[in-house]
């Protein structure tokens, strides 16, 4: 008889109950699911205080930072698609709810309507501490050899920290 090797296939499938068999183990998929959670909150509501931003900004840089806004929202509903479905196929399911998201993120709500100039502000911080979220997973994830969360957190890097240089550009003399 054939010995059975290691992701051999066999004929013991039971519906809805299909392991997962990618080369990283159940604990570290698990581990890398939840830090993928944050940043998924973290994403979902940078999102949604940029479409803030973009309504409500007044004052002369309004049509700069109404498009700028838009460009950045659009990008960042775009990416919470991504960073939900790397979760998905790690076997885990996405917190898709306000509820979820606001105990999952670092980045705090701000009430009310700010000045153009600290609507900025607000979002340097929030794009800042998504960048860090992203950048704490990855000891965990090249310890796990998992490639594509690496590629992924490195594209959201790259993103966070350009756009965070742009908006404190607007900052500067
Ligand atoms: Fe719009």
């Amino acid at each position: 008889m054939a010995e059975k090797k290691k992701g051999a296939e066999t004929s013991s499938y039971a519906p809805g109950s299909y392991a997962i068999d990618i080369g990283i183990d159940a604990k570290q998929r698990k581990l890398i699911a939840e830090g993928l959670s944050h940043l998924l909150a973290d994403t979902y509501t940078l999102y949604l205080k940029t479409h803030n931003y973009h309504w409500n900004v007044t004052g002369p840089m309004f049509n700069t930072l109404h498009l700028m806004f838009e460009a950045q929202y659009t990008e960042l509903a775009l990416a919470v698609d991504l960073v939900a479905e790397r979760i998905r196929a790690l076997g885990h399911p996405a917190p898709g709810t306000y509820k979820e998201f606001v105990k999952l993120a670092s980045i705090k709500e701000v009430n009310g309507v700010p000045k153009a100039i600290d609507m900025i502000c607000h979002l340097v911080k929030a794009q800042e501490a998504t960048a860090r979220t992203a950048r704490e997973l990855f000891p965990l994830v090249n310890a796990a050899n998992d490639q594509p969360t690496a590629d992924l957190l490195t594209q959201r890097l790259e993103v966070h920290e350009k756009t965070a240089w742009m908006l404190r550009s607007l900052l500067e003399d």
